[in-house]
C-alpha cells in the first residue's frame, strides 16, 4: 500500500475507522489501568479513538515514518505517543514495551506482512501473560 500519502490516506479510511471501532467496542472491555499497544496504527484515528476511552496509555507503531510523522503532528491526546517500528523486527521493540501491555490491537496489517508468525511472537512478547490481542485480518 502507499504509504507516503499520510493525508490522504487518514481522509480516505473514515469508513474502515467506524468498522474498526465498533468490532473493538464488541469485543474489548476498556480498564482504566490498560496500556495498550495498536501494530500498524497508519494514521492513528483508532489509536487516538482508544486513548479517548478512559485507559493509561495507548502506543500506535508503524512501518511507515510518513504516517508516525503525521500522527505526531495530528496528535490530540496526552497518554498517546508514537513510533516508528517494523513488528516483524524484534530489534524495533522498546525494552519497555516488552509484557507490559494489557491489550494489543492490530486492523487490516498482518495481511501486508510477509513473517506473520514471527510478527505475532513479537506482539505476544509486549503483551503481558494475561493479555489480549484484537485483530482484523481481511482473507
Ligand atoms: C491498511 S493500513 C491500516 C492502518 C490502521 N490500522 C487502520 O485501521 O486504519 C496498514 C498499516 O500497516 C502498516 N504496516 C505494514 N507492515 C507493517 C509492519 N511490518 N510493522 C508495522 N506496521 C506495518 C502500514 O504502514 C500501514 O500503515
Amino acid at each position: 500500500m502507499d504509504t507516503s500519502d499520510a493525508a490522504f490516506y487518514a481522509e480516505n479510511s473514515t469508513l474502515q475507522s467506524v468498522h474498526v471501532h465498533r468490532i473493538m467496542e464488541q469485543h474489548l472491555r476498556w480498564e482504566r489501568e490498560d496500556r495498550v499497544l495498536d501494530v500498524g496504527c497508519g494514521t492513528g484515528r483508532t489509536t487516538q479513538y482508544i486513548a479517548q476511552r478512559g485507559v493509561k496509555s495507548v502506543v500506535g507503531i508503524d512501518l511507515s515514518p510518513d504516517f508516525i510523522r503525521y500522527t505526531e503532528e495530528n496528535k490530540r491526546n496526552r497518554n498517546v505517543s508514537f513510533c516508528v517500528a517494523d513488528i516483524q523486527r524484534s530489534s524495533d521493540l522498546q525494552p519497555a514495551w516488552r509484557q507490559s501491555f494489557d491489550k494489543a490491537v492490530s486492523f487490516y496489517v498482518l495481511h501486508l506482512i510477509k513473517d506473520k508468525k514471527l510478527a505475532l511472537e513479537n506482539i505476544s512478547a509486549c503483551l503481558k501473560p494475561d493479555g489480549r490481542l484484537l485483530m482484523i485480518v481481511p482473507t
